[in-house]
C-alpha cells in the first residue's frame, strides 16, 4: 500500500477531482494540466464516457499519474486496475480492498468515521480519501482522528475550496487535498486559459 503514499506525496498540494462534462472538456483540461505539470488527476466515473476520459488523460498527460475515482463495484475496480495508475473510492469496502490487493492496484479507499478507519487499517491501508470532508467535520474531524490513528494519512475531499484548502494542508496527517474547484469549466477555459495555466503552474511549482 506504500504506492498510495507516493501518489499523495507526488500529487501535493491538490489532486484535481475531474468530473468532465464532455470529451472535448476532458481534452482541453488534460492539455492544460499537462502544460502546467499537474502531477496526478482523479477522473471520476460519473459520466457515460468516463473511461474514454481516462484514456484522454493517459494519452495527453504522459508524465502524470492517472487515477480513476468513484470506483464502487468489482467490475469498475478490475477495469481501473488495467486502465489507470491508481484507484479511489468514496467509501471503504473490504471486497474492493481485497480485489485491489489481488490485482496489485494502488488503492485509496474513502473513510468518514473511526469505524471505517479501523476496518480499512485492518486491511493494511494507511492512506485514505476523507470524504465528504467539509460535511463531516473537516479539519476538526481530521485532528480528532489523528489521535487514535497516528499512522493514517489523508487526502480530504468534498467541499474544499480555494478559501479553505490551506487549513487542511497545515495538518501533519494531510499530504494532499482533493478538489474539483481547480478543474476549469470549458467556458472558463475559453475565457482565460492563460490565467488558469499560470495559477496551476504556481500551485505545482517544486523547489529544485
Ligand atoms: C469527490 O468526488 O471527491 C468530490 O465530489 C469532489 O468534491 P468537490 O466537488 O467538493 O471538490
Amino acid at each position: 500500500m506504500n504506492n498510495a503514499l507516493t501518489i499523495v506525496k507526488k500529487t501535493a498540494p491538490v489532486m484535481p477531482v475531474a468530473q468532465f462534462k464532455s470529451l472535448d472538456h476532458a481534452k482541453a483540461c488534460a492539455e492544460l494540466f499537462a502544460e502546467a505539470g499537474v502531477p496526478a488527476v482523479e477522473v471520476t466515473l460519473r459520466h457515460a464516457d468516463a473511461w474514454q476520459m481516462v484514456k484522454i488523460c493517459r494519452d495527453l498527460m504522459p508524465n502524470a499519474r492517472i487515477g480513476v475515482g468513484t470506483v464502487l463495484t468489482r467490475r469498475q475496480m478490475l477495469r481501473a486496475a488495467d486502465e489507470a495508475d491508481f484507484v479511489i473510492s468514496p467509501g471503504f469496502s473490504r471486497e474492493l480492498s481485497m480485489l485491489a490487493n489481488k490485482t496489485l492496484t494502488t488503492y485509496i479507499p474513502g473513510i468518514a468515521t473511526a469505524t471505517e478507519l479501523m476496518a480499512a487499517m485492518a486491511e493494511e491501508h494507511r492512506v485514505f480519501k476523507c470524504y465528504p470532508a467539509e460535511a463531516i467535520g473537516g479539519v476538526a474531524l481530521l485532528k480528532a482522528l489523528s489521535g487514535p490513528f497516528p499512522e493514517a494519512v489523508f487526502c480530504p475531499t468534498g467541499g474544499l475550496t480555494e478559501a479553505n484548502y490551506q487549513e487542511y494542508l497545515a495538518l501533519p496527517c494531510v499530504h494532499c487535498v482533493g478538489g474539483s474547484w481547480i478543474v476549469p469549466s470549458e467556458e472558463a477555459l475559453a475565457k482565460d486559459r492563460a490565467g488558469y495555466l499560470a495559477a496551476l503552474k504556481s500551485l505545482y511549482q517544486r523547489p529544485l
